[in-house]
């Protein structure tokens, strides 16, 4: 069945020189099928491996490949005008040479000057060859792509037409349209229903001082809390993001407050404790070294025990002054017995909504892209997600909360 999310969107196709550059033509299909159009951008590899012919005859559009073609006068503006024209840009397949390229604002085609100058969202799926995939220069490449705000659809695991068994295959047209679907579905501004809510939300580690140049921290990367406080945003909130010591972006329109301590953030969070939802995303420390050296702490040849003290809880702070009608969630990341352990935090914290993920679980906790989470309400509610990524947990969380 067509999706209907993409009925009448303005979509730019952007193809480079992959072998998967044939399952753009299905992908086109696709779109153009369920009511997109569709602007297709070849880079002049990706011509070698699929005719502008094919191409441009499923979109119905003229293909465009150099920024200055012979053909035409005055043309070089067009992917300015382009950037303006699209409600969503995608590059499938996306080479590790163009992932490179975008990383380092190159603009030296039509496609990566279309990237520059679009205002619309970005979407890169990487198709190459496992190694390449794995590569720390495409890995890093692609995390300096996630700070700009594009979403990365990961490839997949199979056989790759070197031969080789491993990642790196783009997924097949039907579900990377499917996918364009639940994204342009997660930027859409229709649904405001969190407008004029106030959300303060907590993410991140904290960082707890042992002397000058040494803290007890986490793994947490903030990247949970960062995108909810990017879909609650988009809802129509009044966002303030406490965040520890991250390496991301601030969600535009969002009133980020770094801080560092727990203590910093106990002190920060009761200034915004009148939200109407509090979401407790960070994994803040709940023990700090009870004296902090001024100086650098020198060895010795003894072994050192560290004498630690309990931080403020936070969440547990806000659950104890909470006002009517107000709605607290507090996240629990644990190793063992998580039911148990989420259910007795929602009740000694005082919580409408604990949000339950396992630390040992692939693709959930600390440091990747997905979650997959189990979400119980103070009212016996019980709500399994399957795993997703944490951009789209953020939306359908906020969804069951706000609902
Ligand atoms: N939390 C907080 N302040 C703290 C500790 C935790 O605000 N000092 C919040 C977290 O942001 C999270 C929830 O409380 O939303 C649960 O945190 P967690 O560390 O899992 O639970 P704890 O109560 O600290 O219990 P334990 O460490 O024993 O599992």
């Amino acid at each position: 069945m067509a999706d209907l999310r993409l009925n009448g969107k303005k979509l730019i196709l952007g193809i480079t020189g992959s072998i998967a550059a044939y399952k753009a033509a299905e992908l086109i299909r696709q779109l153009v099928k369920a009511g997109a159009e569709v602007q297709p951008i070849m880079t002049e590899d990706a011509t070698r491996f699929i005719s502008p012919l094919t191409i441009g005859t499923l979109a119905k559009r003229e293909v465009l490949i150099e920024v200055f073609p012979e053909s035409e006068d005055g043309s070089w503006t067009k992917h300015v005008d382009l950037g303006l024209w699209a409600d969503g840009l995608i590059i499938a397949p996306a080479t590790a040479n163009t992932i490179a390229k975008l990383a380092s604002g190159y603009c030296d085609s039509m496609l990566t000057a279309c990237v520059l100058s679009a205002r619309c969202e970005v979407l890169v799926c990487p198709a190459m060859d496992h190694d390449m995939w794995k590569h720390p220069a495409t890995q890093a490449n692609l995390h300096r792509l996630k700070s700009f705000g594009y979403e990365i659809l990961d490839p997949e695991h199979g056989e790759l037409a070197s031969g080789l068994i491993g990642e790196g295959r783009l997924p097949e047209p039907e579900s990377i349209a499917a996918f364009i679907g639940e994204w342009l579905d997660g930027q859409a501004s229709t649904n405001k229903s969190l407008a004029v809510k106030k959300v303060l939300i907590t993410a991140g580690p904290t960082r707890e001082a042992i002397d000058p140049v040494r803290f007890l921290s986490n793994g947490s990367t903030g990247t949970m809390g960062f995108a909810l406080a990017n879909a609650a945003r988009k809802r129509g909130a009044d966002v303030v993001l406490l965040a520890g010591p991250v390496a991301l972006p601030t969600p535009s329109g969002v009133k980020r407050i770094d801080v560092v301590s727990a203590e910093d953030l106990h002190r920060e969070a009761l200034k915004h404790a009148d939200a109407d939802f509090v979401i407790a995303a960070a994994a803040v420390a709940d023990y700090a070294p009870a004296s902090v050296s001024e100086q650098k702490a020198k060895k010795t040849d003894d072994d050192l025990v560290l004498e630690l003290k309990r931080t403020p809880d936070v969440l547990a702070a806000i659950g104890e002054r909470k006002t009517n009608g107000q709605i607290l969630v507090g996240f629990a990341l644990e190793t063992q017995n998580g039911e148990a352990n989420a259910l007795a935090k929602l009740e000694r914290k005082n919580l409408d909504w604990i949000v339950l993920n396992h630390a040992n679980e692939e693709g959930a906790g600390f440091g990747v892209d997905t979650n997959r989470v189990v979400v119980f309400g103070s009212d016996g509610a019980r709500h399994e997600f399957p795993q997703m990524t944490k951009v789209a947990l953020a939306g359908q969380l906020l969804d069951l909360i706000v609902g």
